[in-house]
């Protein structure tokens, strides 16, 4: 279970399809903002308020700084093994299979959950849009029902299922089939969108904050957040499930190959989008705090109310509810301070633009799941590709439905958290690798270096170990619970089925479409 995938085997298996260089520093920004601005600043902004008030602004600092520093170490691996599989790849070929293993299982809860959360913060615009122009959708076909078991919990009074979230996961599972990647120019078309969004947003909220100074007192309502006491609240709480507005910015590393000078520009496109995103978010929470407040609210008992209980607690059913009820808080606040047509129309961006997020997600555990398939720790059959549009169509179909399941039933910001637990430890892994590979093979060439790795690296793990421990128990245990599940499937499957076990080198039926293209 240590046996490694050796690494000059990996990279001649990309080196038959060796991509154009031809991405440039502003493109390689422009990939990352499109990767990674979507649910995080437009829905989850209003979970993080309920978790530490206006402090919320200090946990978008953290965690940007903390995707910062990891993905300076992605970027140095995903240089050497720039292959399909990200940190699972890196992880096979540095730290052994059952590492590998336990990464690839990890990002299924990264990029499937992720994705469904995005689906779910999309149905809430969807929702809200139709709403405002009168179409009532039933609120039993736009939330999960409520569920109170131990360690899940969720849904709301009255909901049934997420359908709305479903039809969009359906759909961009139908789209992933037939083939469909987004084009740098539709990806450039997405990226104004939700720009200009942001901007709105920000340039008719920003000036309410001089009037509204007060707004920003008490700072951090609910503390700074112990990671020890479960609760997943504070500000270091609020960091941990902020996380997600970050999570996304992989898609530059992985694209390190498709780089022109990519020790100059990959650093810049990957500091670049995520300091971007950085400003953007911070400016964007300054204005929710100035124009609607962003104070937590408390159930009917006066204690600060979570998930379930928050939407069913008397405070948000009343005119005028504060931002931490709503579900697309950025249209609302913008409706309520008067200004009604901007805030549907920023409905309608994050509404055409979401999509794009959940397809990149959803493209990135179909590879996953690919390649993993492709190595034998999945079954093989789940990588078969589709003879007219040569795309992994039954693993594309397993991941819609694991999607479309969690969508259905759990609440975005739930999504968001247990999403994180995954992404957080394929971060601290990748970090671990990097560091590895420097000492066991210093002389391997790196189109990419990580400045001070021996700084931004140990930074990178504490950092992924100190918002780990800030999530709630809930995702921390539904982590614990899901790798063992994970373990025993390998012990079970993986570990007597793997290529490298049985000594194949390649597979040839499949060589060549790691990426679901037809070979070259
Ligand atoms: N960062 C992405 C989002 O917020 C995943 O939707």
């Amino acid at each position: 279970m240590w046996r490694v995938k050796p690494l000059d085997q990996i990279i001649a298996t990309t080196e038959k399809k060796a991509l154009k260089r031809s991405l440039g520093a502003v493109q390689l920004t422009l990939l990352g903002i499109g990767a990674v601005i979507g649910t995080g600043i437009f829905v989850l902004t209003a979970a993080a308020a309920q978790k530490a008030g206006p402090g919320m602004m200090v946990s978008f600092i953290i965690a940007g700084a903390v995707c910062a520093v990891a993905a300076l170490c992605y970027a140095e691996l995903a240089s050497m093994v720039p292959v399909a599989g990200s940190a699972y790849t890196y992880s096979y070929a540095v730290l052994g299979e059952l590492v590998a293993w336990l990464v690839g299982w990890a990002l299924i809860l990264e990029y499937a959950l992720g994705a469904s959360a995005v689906a779910v913060g999309w149905s809430g615009f969807i929702t809200g849009l139709f709403d405002h122009w009168g179409l009532h959708i039933p609120h039993a076909l736009t939330v999960g029902p409520p569920v109170h078991w131990s360690f899940l919990s969720g849904g709301e009074a009255g909901g049934v299922f997420n359908l709305i979230a479903v039809i969009i996961t359906a759909l961009v599972t139908l789209l992933l089939i037939v083939g469909t990647r987004e084009s740098a120019t539709v990806n450039a078309v997405l990226v104004a969108v939700k720009v200009t969004a942001l901007t709105a947003f920000v340039v008719l909220t920003l000036p309410m904050v001089f009037g509204h100074l007060d707004r920003f007192h008490p700072f951090a309502p609910r503390g700074w957040g112990n990671p020890l006491d479960g609760s997943g609240t504070g500000v270091l709480g609020a960091a941990a499930s902020i996380f997600f507005a970050y999570v996304g910015f992989d898609a530059v590393s992985t694209a390190a190959e498709e780089t022109k000078n990519p020790q100059r520009n990959v650093p810049i496109g990957l500091i670049g989008s995520l300091a971007i995103c950085t400003v953007f978010y911070l400016l964007v929470a300054s204005g929710v705090i100035g124009a609607w407040g962003a104070q937590p609210v408390k159930d009917a008992a006066g204690v600060f109310a979570e998930g379930a209980t928050l939407q069913n607690s008397a405070a948000c059913h009343v005119n005028d509810a504060p931002t931490v009820c709503s579900k697309e808080a950025l249209a609302y606040i913008l409706r309520k301070v008067g200004y009604p047509v901007v805030g549907d129309a920023l409905g309608f961006a994050a509404a055409i633009a979401l999509p794009s997020v959940v397809l990149l997600m959803m493209y990135g555990q179909t590879r996953i799941f690919f390649v993993m398939a492709r190595d034998g720790l999945l079954p093989r059959r789940l990588s078969a590709v589709h003879s007219k549009f040569r795309t992994p169509w039954v693993i594309t179909l397993v991941t819609g439905a694991i999607v479309a399941l969690a969508a259905a039933f759990l609440p975005v910001s739930q999504l968001a958290d247990y999403s994180n637990a995954g992404t957080l430890f394929a971060f601290a892994v990748v970090s671990v690798g990097v560091l590895v590979l420097r000492v066991s093979d210093p002389g391997r060439r790196r189109p990419f270096k990580t400045p001070l790795i021996w700084v931004v690296a140990p930074l990178s793990i504490l950092g992924c170990i100190v918002l780990f421990i800030s999530l709630n128990n809930e995702s921390k245990l539904l982590f614990t619970g899901w790798s063992i599940l994970g373990l025993v499937l390998y012990f079970a499957f993986g570990f007597w089925n793997s290529n490298v076990r049985r000594g194949v080198v390649e597979d040839v039926n499949l060589e060549g479409q790691g990426d679901g293209q037809a070979p070259a």
